[in-house]
């Protein structure tokens, strides 16, 4: 009797599990529909929306990514170019399997095999949370000049480690970096995991101790940065800081750091992207990070948008990003270095322009078009945060990083911006008033062969009435690092293909 009914129960359990496993089979390789999420320890999440009919699957939003499952077999890809994501994943029963991504990004791109779960929507798409209002935040008093340091994005985008900045800190040091006034080592996407079980954030795999690498960059004599979102993900699906602004910047106090750039992204998903609901985001952690404390320096990163140069400080912004991304290439660089002289006038010791991070040394440009590029966030007053690969950087690489005379017009004190002085077809000459009455003036080619660039000293017309008249100052070329000779009332000099000459009188404009 006994055994008889045990054999019903079995009978019936064995039956309800085929049964399960069936609709589970069907429904997992029939119908995809729904949200997912692809995460992986070796990268960032995705959120993905998929619809499926038949055999077909397109996806809703990001990355327009569409494709097949076809005998067990999802292969969904957006496009079949150079820079295409790929998914690929043996589809079994559930609503959980092993998936593999394939990014195509230049040297940054790879294969990260992880899991496709099915998520909720309110994990997809969070309620939004309530901001505060812009009111202006007092003065954290750090970087009354722009700050220098070195950033990981350009070079290594997330694919990087502890051991990366580690070595980033010592060569910093090594290379004369750190004595040319270089402080700044900033972490930047890529670091983070999820949160603990208390919330609270976590480094992942390759960043098992933020701490502890912390307490490494600051014995070297350095400062360490570390980067986060107003969204629930950094850009690239690490995990960010909303919901959790207090805690993120009470946790990065805890560990040391001192800078936080904390990049838009994600947060598109949830707030406008309008003025109101950014300077809103960006005040909420810039009253956090006041109110930790310790001073930290608050790097906004939000491309521009809502002209933040007019509000940035505001909300407690130290720096602020005027543009979209750089790349390292002279179209980029060309493009966002020249387009900055208007909004000059915004940059005020302890808040600054960014016009995004420096890509000297990063190959895709010639040594030419680093000197520019270096030379006008110079005089633009720019941040100057080393994008490039400290350990292995050549000669010619680190000259140009390393120009103390270039690096002390950045970051000379005289409060005055750069001026267009002139322009003749794709020739420039910049001007900018230095500290002693002396003047810095940058005589740049966009043209593709060399050319000759003239000025006349009687055009320099500063603020405060600093002028030369007509009687030629004693001057010296910067990246020569020689006085150059001036006879005349006009300066001429012929300049390389997309090159510079720089120049800062040193006996002083005179005051007429
Ligand atoms: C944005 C920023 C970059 C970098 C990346 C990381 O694009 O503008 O500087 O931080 O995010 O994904």
């Amino acid at each position: 009797m006994k055994s008889t009914h045990l054999s019903a129960l079995l009978i019936t359990a064995l039956l309800l599990a085929a049964s399960t496993a069936i609709a589970q089979t069907a429904a997992g390789q029939t119908d995809l529909t729904g949200y997912w999420k692809f995460s992986s320890p070796t990268s960032g999440l995705d959120y993905l929306q998929l619809k499926q009919s038949g055999e077909t699957i397109t996806s809703v939003g990001r990355g327009s990514l569409a494709g097949t499952l076809h005998a067990g077999k999802l292969h969904l890809a957006n496009g079949t170019d150079a820079d295409a994501t790929v998914y690929e994943a043996p589809v079994v029963a559930g609503d959980k399997f092993p998936a593999t991504r394939i990014t195509h990004d230049g040297p940054w791109g790879g294969a990260d095999v992880g899991t496709l779960e099915r998520v909720t929507e309110q994990e997809v798409h969070p309620a939004r949370l309530p901001l505060p209002d812009l009111r202006d935040l007092p003065d954290n008093g750090l970087v009354r000049t722009p700050p220098m340091g070195w950033n990981s994005w350009n070079k290594f985008h997330d694919r990087f480690d502890d051991a990366t900045v580690r070595g980033m800190a010592d060569a910093m040091v090594a290379s004369g970096m750190a004595k040319a006034g270089y402080t700044y080592i900033i972490v930047d996407e890529g670091w983070s995991s999820s949160r603990d079980a208390n919330g609270k954030i976590t480094g992942n795999s390759r960043f098992p101790d933020m701490k502890a690498l912390a307490d490494y960059v600051h014995s070297k004599g350095l400062k360490i940065g570390i980067y986060s979102s107003p969204g629930p993900q950094v850009c690239g699906g690490y995990q960010g800081s909303y919901g959790h602004e207090e805690e993120d910047a009470q946790t990065f106090a805890d560990w040391g750091y001192d800078y936080l750039k904390y990049d838009w992204c994600s947060a598109g998903g949830i707030y406008q992207f309008t003025w109101a609901d950014i300077d809103g985001a960006y005040q909420k952690m810039g009253e956090a990070l006041e109110k930790t404390r310790r001073p930290i320096v608050y790097s906004l990163c939000e491309y521009g948008a809502g002209d933040v140069w007019k509000w940035g400080a505001k909300a407690g912004g130290n720096l602020w990003r005027t543009t979209g991304d750089i790349s390292d290439n002279w179209k980029s660089m060309e493009r966002i270095g020249f387009a900055q002289i208007d909004i000059a006038t915004n940059a005020q010791a302890g808040h600054w322009n960014d016009p995004d991070m420096l890509e000297v040394g990063n190959g895709g440009m010639t040594p030419d078009e680093y000197r520019t590029h270096f030379s006008l966030w110079a005089l633009l007053r720019a941040p100057l945060i080393a994008g490039n690969d400290l350990r292995t950087m050549t000669e010619e690489t680190k000259s140009i990083l390393t120009n103390s005379e270039v690096i002390a017009i950045d970051q000379d004190l005289e409060a005055k911006p750069v001026q267009l002085l002139s322009q003749q077809g794709l020739s420039e000459v910049l001007v900018r008033p230095l500290t002693g009455n002396a003047v810095a003036i940058g005589l740049f080619n966009r043209d593709d062969k060399p050319v000759e660039i003239s000025f006349r000293w009687d055009s320099i017309h500063l603020f405060d009435n600093l002028g030369f008249g007509s009687r030629p100052p004693t001057v010296r070329d910067l990246w020569k690092h020689e006085v150059v000779p001036t006879t005349g009332d006009t300066f001429t000099a012929t300049v390389p293909a997309h090159g510079v000459v720089l120049l800062q009188t040193t006996n002083g404009g005179r005051r007429r």
